[in-house]
């Protein structure tokens, strides 16, 4: 898979004048280097301003705590510090709205409704480390409302717009959350979806009280009921100043819901001072970001990629972020390169999935616009191909701007592996290696380092700012940070990998039960116990599959095994897919759904989800005679006829 002969390898360099001008140099990663860890992150941690500089950069004795004693602010150093210094009118957030609309907020203008939002929520009785539920599309409304969080130190939790009312009743419960900013209904593709119904069932279905803000996003009229407007709460508050809440480094900054490897979402916790450092450090090192900057993060804020580096990376350094309500489809298959043009775009950050759809439709989209603008591009998500890579590079970048391929995860906040555009050469197809100031290892089932060629999983195995409280405590790091034989500890991340010889590292997939579909993070168990809950399903297994045209990659296939008087059809097919619908949302519905009368099991009953994964792929089984019931694989196979 990997080619480890030397002479095999491609190597490209980025150009002379991106060197030239890049945020980190070669000199700078010496400076970290000699700086020693950790102490090499206090650097980073100058990108922001602090209100209390910190004692030390970490303190690692029982709880890992990064700048222990620091106190700050995230709203105040991703807004008013450059109001302060005099860049008020330049342009923060530009936004393209479906249908050609647009808005844009300079500093001051976000500055404002930051304030007043900030003081609306205060009045309604959110103090500090309430948490506030943010249920909203991609609008303004939504980093304006984080920011307003962060202000008055209330952590948010953004549970993405595209999720059912089940799953957000489960996060509301999980979080104990009392407050709910949400919206009437979106845009999708030109038609109006309905949030605010969903909002109401998820509500009712949960044991406390849940006070909701309604943004009006498709009526003039603000929808009667039982919430508050949002429009009429900024206006009420119009002109407020909100002192910033002095939070201690260590303080939360939101919560997350990702998928883990059991049926329930797992929640993730992020601190306001080494996430943030972590998140402006990457946007300066990785992303090249400056003031001067327009970037463009196409991820939806709803995700870790979006508050990392469409909210927090860009404004933490005084940036414009670009947020786009649509898809890159609607109303053409070029609607990102016209936007791209028109906002004169300097760095575009999207995933895999995204750049196998643009080489479908075709390199005449792109390159029917301007877009000698971009600079610099970037991936993360999945693995790219090396194809892909070349392509995106040579009809996006102008075959001129360096690509970085960036591995990270929602538990790590930010990017944890890629090259450094203005130092590294680039290598298609690999992410690079450890950024300065984190380390990383690929090791087998011991915890052992595994020679250049041998796949293992990929470890981290120091501490980094960006890392989830949640792996900073004892009971979290327990499933996850794992005692080696000579006492070290690592945190194990779930994905296979394989270094070459030149120390570079290519990511081989999930380890675990966690599913990658395209660039989104679904859990094997949770879409299985919505399928089992089906009336007439007996038994339910998952796996991934490799879709038809190749764009999307991956497609959740299901093995279905109805109870033995149901018949396997398509009312049931209709049923199960529903299912999954309404406990997590239409993006985790199974693309193909196999009916089977049994599934392939171990003699001690465990499903054995690698022959499943075969058959789907229509790959060779190999020996299936330890299997407790080896003839259903073949019985599945004819069935899929492959
Ligand atoms: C998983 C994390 C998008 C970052 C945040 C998404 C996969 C991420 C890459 C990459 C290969 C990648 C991994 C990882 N992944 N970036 N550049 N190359 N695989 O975070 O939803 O928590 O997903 O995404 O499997 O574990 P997430």
């Amino acid at each position: 898979m990997v080619d480890s002969s030397p002479d095999e390898r491609e190597w490209v360099t980025p150009p002379e004048s991106f060197v030239e001008t890049a945020n980190v140099t070669a000199a700078d990663c010496e400076a970290f280097r000699e700086a020693g860890w950790p102490e090499c992150w206090e650097r980073p941690a100058d990108l922001l301003d602090w209100d209390r500089s910190f004692d030390s950069v970490l303190d690692d004795e029982g709880t890992t705590r990064w700048f222990p004693g620091g106190r700050l602010n995230a709203s105040y150093n991703c807004v008013d510090r450059h109001v302060e210094a005099g860049r008020g009118g330049e342009t923060a957030i530009s936004w393209e709205g479906k249908l050609g609309e647009t808005r844009t907020y300079s500093y001051r203008e976000l500055a404002d409704e930051v304030n007043a939002f900030a003081a609306a929520l205060r009045e309604m009785g959110v103090g500090e480390d309430d948490v506030v539920t943010l249920y909203l599309p991609m609008i303004p409304e939504l980093p304006v409302a984080m920011l307003a969080c962060a202000r008055i130190g209330a952590p948010h939790s953004v549970v993405f717009a595209g999720f059912s009312a089940d799953a957000l009743a489960t996060r509301l419960a999980g979080t104990e959350s009392e407050y709910l900013v949400t919206c009437d209904g979106y845009y999708r593709r030109g038609a109006a979806l309905d949030l605010k119904s969903r909002a109401d069932n998820a509500c009712v279905s949960v044991d406390h009280a849940v006070e909701q803000v309604v943004v009006n996003r498709l009526d003039d009229d603000p929808a009667a009921g039982d919430h508050r407007a949002y429009a009429d709460l900024v206006a009420d508050h119009a002109g407020a100043e909100i002192e910033p809440v002095s939070r201690e480094a260590d303080d939360l900054l939101f919560l997350i819901y990702t998928s883990g490897t059991t049926g329930e979402p797992t929640l993730v916790r992020h601190t306001t001072g080494g996430y943030l450092t972590h998140v402006a450090w990457t946007s300066h090192a990785v992303l090249d970001l400056g003031p001067e900057d327009t970037h463009w993060c196409s991820a939806d804020v709803g995700w870790i990629t979006g508050h990392s580096y469409a909210v927090y990376g860009p404004l933490a350094l005084g940036a414009t972020t670009v947020l786009y309500e649509g898809t890159p489809d609607h109303p053409e298959t070029d609607r990102l390169w016209e936007i791209i043009e028109r906002n004169e775009v300097d760095v575009f950050y999207t995933a895999p999935t995204s750049i196998r759809a643009f080489m479908k439709w075709g390199e005449q989209h792109p390159e029917s616009h301007d877009l000698s603008s971009l600079r610099l591009l970037g991936t993360v998500g999945e693995p790219i191909d090396e194809t892909a890579w070349h392509w995106y590079r040579d009809h996006v970048g102008d075959g001129e701007c360096p690509v970085v391929d960036t591995w990270w995860q929602t538990e790590t906040g930010g990017i944890v592996l890629s090259t450094l555009p203005g130092v590294d050469r680039m290598r298609p197809g690999a992410v690079g290696k450890s950024l300065p100031g984190i380390e990383t290892d690929v090791v087998d089932e011991l915890g052992e380092s595994a020679p250049p060629g041998e796949s293992g999983q990929l470890v981290v195995t120091r501490p980094w700012p960006g890392m989830a409280r949640s792996l900073c405590e004892g009971s979290g790091w327990g499933a996850r940070r794992t005692r080696t034989v000579d006492g070290e500890w690592q945190y194990a991340t779930g994905d296979n990998a394989v270094r070459d010889e030149d120390g570079y590292v290519h990511l081989l997939g999930r380890a675990d039960d966690v599913l990658k579909v395209s660039d989104r993070r679904l859990s094997t168990t949770e879409i299985e116990s919505a399928i089992v809950g089906v009336e007439g399903v007996a038994e339910a297994a998952v796996v991934v599959g490799e879709d038809a045209d190749a764009v999307r990659k991956s497609e959740i296939h299901a093995f279905v095994s109805p109870e033995s008087n149901v018949a396997g059809d398509d009312a049931l097919r209709g049923r199960v897919r529903e299912a999954v619908e309404e406990a997590i949302g239409p993006i985790a519905a199974p693309d193909v759904v196999t009916f089977t009368p049994s599934l392939p099991k171990t003699r001690s009953g465990k499903v054995v989800r690698r022959y499943l994964a075969a058959i789907a792929n229509g790959e060779d089984l190999g020996d299936t005679s330890a299997l407790r019931n080896p003839e259903v694989v073949g019985e599945l196979e004819s069935l899929l006829d492959r």
